[in-house]
C-alpha cells in the first residue's frame, strides 16, 4: 500500500514510503507513466528485486537507504545523463553534511567510495520525458561479494536515520539541479573532478562488451564521457567499469 507523507520532505518534494517493493526504480517508472509530478520521492525499506548497473542486483536488506526520484527531463533530455553526475555530487554534499569526519571520493560515472569501498549507488533509468534517479545507500550493512570492495556508513562508524540522510540528499540534489539549469554542466564538472578519486593516475576500464582498456584517467569531457589516456591516445569512454590499480 502507498503511503504518501509530505510531512518526510520540503515541498515540491512528495514522499511515498514502503516496507518493501521489488524495486523502487520499477514503481517511480510506472508512476511517472501515469503522469507522476517532478520530485515525486519512492522509499522503501527494503527491496526484493534491487537492480544495480549493467543489469546487476543489488542487494537490499532492511538498514539502508533505497529510493528512487522522478525528474522531469522535457526538452533537456539530450543532457539528462548528466543528472548521474548531480545525484553524486548531491549525495557527497548530504554524507559530509551527516558524517563531516569520514573521506569520501566519486568515482566515475556515478559511485560513492570510503576508504576506496563502494558505499553508495546510482542508477539512472528512461520513462517517457522524465529520468527515474535510483540510489542505494549502504548505511547499516554492506553486500559482500560485490564486483567492488563494499562498504556502509556503519562500518565507518556514522549511525544517521535513514530519513535525515534522504531529507539532506534531496535538498542538496534540489539545489544542484537548479545551478545545471540554469548553469549548464561546467558547475558540476568541476564540483565533481574536486572530489574525483584517481585523476591523472593509472586505471583500467571495462567496457560494456567487456574488453579492458588500460590507461590514465585524463579526467571528464565537457559532457561527462571519461576521457582515458592509452598508448593509442586520449579515448572518450561513455560506459563501463573503472578499476584503480589497488582493486
Ligand atoms: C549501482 O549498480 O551502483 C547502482 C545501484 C542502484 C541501487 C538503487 S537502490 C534504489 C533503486 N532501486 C533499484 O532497484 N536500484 C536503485
Amino acid at each position: 500500500m502507498i503511503s504518501s507523507d509530505d510531512d518526510g520532505l520540503a515541498a515540491p518534494f512528495r514522499l511515498f514510503r514502503h516496507d518493501c517493493l521489488s524495486s523502487t526504480n520499477d514503481l517511480a517508472k510506472e508512476l511517472a507513466k501515469d503522469g507522476a509530478e517532478s520530485w515525486t520521492v519512492i522509499w522503501a525499506k527494503s527491496q526484493k528485486g534491487g537492480r544495480g548497473r549493467l543489469g546487476r542486483e543489488w542487494d537490499s536488506p532492511e538498514g539502508n537507504l533505497y529510493c528512487s526520484i522522478v525528474i522531469d527531463v522535457k526538452g533537456r533530455l539530450e543532457r539528462a545523463a548528466q543528472i548521474s553526475f548531480i545525484a553524486a555530487i548531491s549525495l557527497y554534499d548530504a554524507l559530509k553534511d551527516v558524517a563531516p569526519q569520514v573521506d569520501f571520493a566519486l568515482k566515475w560515472p556515478n559511485d560513492l567510495l570510503s576508504d576506496g569501498a563502494k558505499i553508495c549507488g546510482i542508477l539512472l533509468e528512461r520513462e517517457g520525458d522524465s529520468l527515474i534517479l535510483g540510489v542505494g545507500v549502504n548505511m547499516e550493512s554492506a553486500p559482500k561479494t560485490t564486483l567492488y570492495l563494499a562498504s556502509s556508513l556503519a562500518d565507518r562508524g556514522v549511525r544517521v536515520e535513514i530519513l535525515t540522510l534522504l531529507q539532506r540528499f534531496c535538498q542538496r540534489l534540489f539545489e544542484w539541479e537548479r545551478i545545471w539549469r540554469e548553469q549548464g554542466f561546467s558547475p558540476i564538472r568541476e564540483k565533481w573532478l574536486s572530489h574525483a578519486m584517481g585523476i591523472d593516475g593509472p586505471v583500467k576500464v571495462r567496457l560494456a562488451n567487456g574488453q579492458i582498456l588500460p590507461g590514465r584517467f585524463y579526467g571528464l569531457d565537457a559532457e561527462g564521457a571519461l576521457l582515458l589516456d592509452t598508448a593509442e591516445g586520449i579515448r572518450k569512454i561513455l560506459a563501463g567499469d573503472v578499476f584503480f590499480s589497488n582493486e
